[in-house]
This record gives structure tokens, sequence and C-alpha cells, in this order.
């Protein structure tokens, strides 16, 4: 269905593709410009002092390229890369046995970390800090608490929710880095770079046309470039122009402002069944048909960075521009968040 493209995208990455395309190296990450220089520069003194990385905390919107760069981290100081998330750790034995395997220097990942059981978290404390991890072995009268040594290892952790990582889990990662949203231009760049890499020919209109229908977000582009590709090659030679890219993804619902049928539905239910809010995300969620999360972790995010949703203290809230865009017209007196 057309109207959920992009949660589909967000939440349900096509891992084969991520893998073709997925930079593996500093040099091919394009854009967060400042985050790169921060984190190269983590990892050249790291490896001058012949040190594990710290404990790195990535956080930022879904398909901004957290995984890359834990990855990339890893690969840049020559070790290996373990990979897990919050939720898959069911008890404090499965982080135990993850913990217990690694060999100093190794990274571990750890996705959507702020889904950790609170339980199970409270083990991660040691074994940051002091590179310790507390067991109990046996049951019952015989239980006993063991101290193991752990290798100094680097924990990245990935999440799309930073605001919902406890004090000290937050604490106890001394690098912090949030991704935000990319330019056109940055996307562009890697429209070019992933169609190089698909054999797809494209020109720059066609990439200046994807890109700045992508919501900032490079999973979206380089699914957004496999869309446009099928269409090129069943309803025209296969080169992607600006033309071809544009009915493409008019085909596929997507408004010239990147916007698809469900954003449009959310601006819709604010304006015409809450009176332009103030809404809670929970009526809102129901009214649209989505999840909480999903709500509040993909679409609500660009919708306020663009200015079409604003967040207060009293739920969301519709802009003018919002308005504008359904081709409404505001009614001030109505809407104590608008302008
Ligand atoms: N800076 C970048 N340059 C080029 N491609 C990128 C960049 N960032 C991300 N990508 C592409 O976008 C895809 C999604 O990135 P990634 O999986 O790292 O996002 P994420 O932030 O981990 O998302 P999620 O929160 O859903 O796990 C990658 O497979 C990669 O192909
Ligand atoms: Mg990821």
């Amino acid at each position: 269905m057309a109207e959920r493209i992009i949660s589909d995208v967000l939440t349900k990455p096509d891992a084969a593709l991520e893998m073709t395309l997925r930079p593996s190296l500093f040099s091919d990450f394009t854009g967060q410009p400042k985050v790169k220089e921060r984190l190269e520069i983590t990892v050249a003194a790291a490896k001058q002092r012949n040190e594990a990385l710290d404990h790195i905390l990535l956080s930022g919107p879904p398909g901004l390229g957290k995984t890359t760069l834990a990855s990339i981290l890893a690969k840049a100081m020559g070790a290996s890369f373990k990979s897990t998330s919050g939720p898959t750790i069911e008890k404090a034995a499965d982080l135990a046995g993850l913990l217990t395997n690694l060999e100093a220097g190794d990274v571990l990942f750890i996705d959507e970390i702020h889904r950790m059981q609170p339980a199970i978290e409270e083990y991660l404390y040691p074994a940051m800090e002091d590179f310790k991890l507390d067991i109990i072995i046996d049951q019952g009268p015989n239980a006993r608490s063991v101290r193991l040594n752990l290798p100094r290892f680097t924990l990245v952790g990935a999440t799309t929710r930073s605001g919902l990582l406890s004090a000290p889990l937050l604490t106890r990662f001394p690098v912090r880095e949030r991704l935000d949203y990319y330019q056109a231009e940055q996307l562009e760049k890697i429209v070019l770079r992933s169609a190089r890499l698909l054999n797809v020919e494209i020109e720059p209109s066609g990439a200046h046309e994807i890109a700045r229908r992508s919501r900032g977000t490079p999973r979206i582009t380089n699914n957004l470039l496999r869309r446009v590709r099928d269409f090129a090659q069943v309803r025209s030679d296969g080169n992607i122009t600006k033309d071809i890219a544009d009915k493409a993804l008019a085909m596929l619902e997507i408004d010239e402002n990147g916007l698809d049928e469900m954003d449009k539905r959310i601006l819709e239910a604010v304006i015409v069944k809450f009176s332009g809010g103030p809404v809670g995300v929970s009526s809102l969620a129901v009214t649209v048909g989505e999840e909480p999360d999903t709500l509040e972790e993909v679409y609500e995010p660009y919708l306020i960075m663009e200015g079409y949703l604003k967040r207060t203290p009293q739920g969301r809230v519709a802009t003018e521009l919002s308005y504008k865009k359904l081709g409404l017209r505001p009614n001030p007196g109505n809407q104590p968040g608008l302008l």
C-alpha cells in the first residue's frame, strides 16, 4: 500500500539492499560532518594510545546511519563487530554470554538500547564502567555471586529515543552523538553513489528529485531509488531523468515535499478531527490507525522539523504550514498553538 512506504522502509529495512549500499569506511559516509569529525578523532586517538574506543551512544531517527556508523567504527579500529539488540536480550545470562565472549577492543553493538529490560541494564553498569560482571551461579541455598573480569570492550549503543534512556545508562557513555536529518545535497551524493553501485543510469536532475523527496533519510533515499529504477525500466528506457523520477514518485504518492499519505492523514486528523490540536499521541495514533511508537519515532520528528507540527506540553498542534499543505484555512481563534 502506498501510504505505508515510509513506515515499511523505516521499520523493516531490506537486509540485502542495506548490505550492498551500506558504507563501510568513514570516507564513504556522506553527511553528518561534525559527528563524523568527532568520531574520527576519537578513533585516531584510541588507536594512537593502543586502547579500546570509549563507549559510544548514537541516537537519532530511523534510517540515518546509526548501525552504519557503528560498523564503520569497528572496522576503523580493526576490531570485530558483534551486534545484538535491546529487546532480544531476554535474560541476564544472554548478556553474560555476549560479554564473556568478547575480546579486548571488540565492538559490541546494542541496537534499540532503550528497549532493554531494566533488570538486565543493571548488569551493564559495572561491565561498562569497571569491565566487571557480577553473575549469580547455582540456585537456592547454593546460589552465590561471582565477579568476572571482562576484556576492555567498546559498547556502541543505538537508539531512536535517547530521551527514554535511564540516567545511569546514559551517563556511562562518554561519547554521545546525535544524527540529524540530511540536507538534500548530501542525499543527492548518496543517490549517485548508490546508483553507481546498483548500476543504474541516472541524471543529476533525477538524483536531485529523489534526494529532495526522501525526508532527509538515506534509507528512504536508497529505497526510493530502487523503486524509481523499476519504474524507469518498465515505463521508459531505464535512465532516471527528472521527469521519470517525478512520475514514479507521484505514482508512489510521495508529494513535492516528500510527504506520503500517512503524513497527510496525520495532519488532517490533527486539523479536522482535533480542531488543530493540541492532541495526545495515543489519540492521534488510534485515529490514523498507526502504533503510537511508530508515530513518535518515524513520522513526527520529520513533521516537526519541517514545521508542520508543534509539540506542546498539552499535545501536538498543527501549524499554519499544515493548513496550507492540506489547502485549508487556519482559524486562529480556535487554535491556541497557532501563530
Ligand atoms: N551517511 C550515509 N552515507 C551513505 N549511505 C548511508 C548513510 N547513512 C545511512 N546510509 C544508508 O542508509 C541505510 C540505513 O542506515 P542505518 O541502517 O545505518 O540506519 P539506522 O540509523 O541504524 O536506522 P534504524 O534506527 O532503523 O536502525 C544504510 O544501509 C545505508 O545504505
Ligand atoms: Mg540500525
